[in-house]
């Protein structure tokens, strides 16, 4: 890999400031300068130094962020603020999209990646992932609310697929576990009964969780765990 790749890739510099940087003696390959940032290095053996620090080289990233209110899940978007926005640059730079999507006011887990097979496998209904939402109603659901909307409600042409519902005490809050993501699927699923959703939290994504130690527009990396759940139970 030609080490202008792998700094652009890391999101440490693009090209063009490789090149420069290359010239001025800022780029170490095992010790030793190198003047070309065309040069051919082995990113699995290979030390590579920037500015006196290693870049470890990974060939995909995976986030795990805790949306805020208010941002859209995009990576551009010319009115509303994205959840890119909420990374810092080095990360921007790296190609990451939201993987799927929730609503601008829904809260909770997103996860960020550049690995679009993954991402891809993880959206798709043939393979079942779950994803968990914390919900609020303006209403009580009725045991006949719950039973509809678990064996699948008509959202306007479609069907849902089955769901699961656990409702808390006061019946008009609680958890449901989706495998599809239709847009607007929840707020749809509760208007199919005469409801409204007022509060959406996504709180897991298969078998990764919500990190509680993550405030609203925080994130973190996903762990390696948590990284191989994502590319395996995607397969
Ligand atoms: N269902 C919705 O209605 N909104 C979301 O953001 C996610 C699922």
């Amino acid at each position: 890999m030609r080490i202008d790749k792998l700094l652009s890739e890391m999101g440490k510099a693009t090209r063009k400031e490789s090149a420069t940087l290359a010239k001025a003696g800022k780029i170490l390959v095992n010790g030793v300068v190198i003047k070309r940032s065309d040069t051919h290095i082995n990113p699995e053996k290979d030390v590579v130094t920037l500015c006196g620090n290693v870049v470890h080289y990974k060939k995909f990233t995976y986030i795990m962020l805790n949306k805020p209110q208010g941002y859209v899940s995009a990576t551009e978007d010319e009115r509303e603020q994205t959840v890119l926005e909420l990374l810092p640059e080095e990360e921007r730079r790296k190609g990451l999209f939201p993987c799927g999507r929730l609503d601008k006011n829904t809260l909770g887990l997103i996860i960020l990646t550049n690995d679009g097979d993954s991402a891809h496998k993880s959206l798709s209904p043939k393979h079942h992932v779950s994803k968990t939402y914390r919900f609020e109603a303006s209403l009580p659901l009725t045991a006949e609310d719950k039973a509809r909307i678990e064996n699948g409600v008509d959202i306007g042409g479609y069907v849902t697929k089955p769901c699961k519902i656990t409702l808390y005490n006061d019946d008009a809050s609680g958890e449901i576990t989706l495998t599809e993501g239709k847009y607007h699927q929840i707020k749809r699923m509760l208007e199919a009964v005469d409801n409204k959703i007022t509060y959406l939290e996504r709180i897991s994504f298969g078998t990764i969780a919500l990190d509680s130690r993550l405030q609203r527009g925080e994130w973190r990396y996903l762990t390696e765990q948590e990284e191989k759940a994502f590319i395996g139970d995607n397969k």
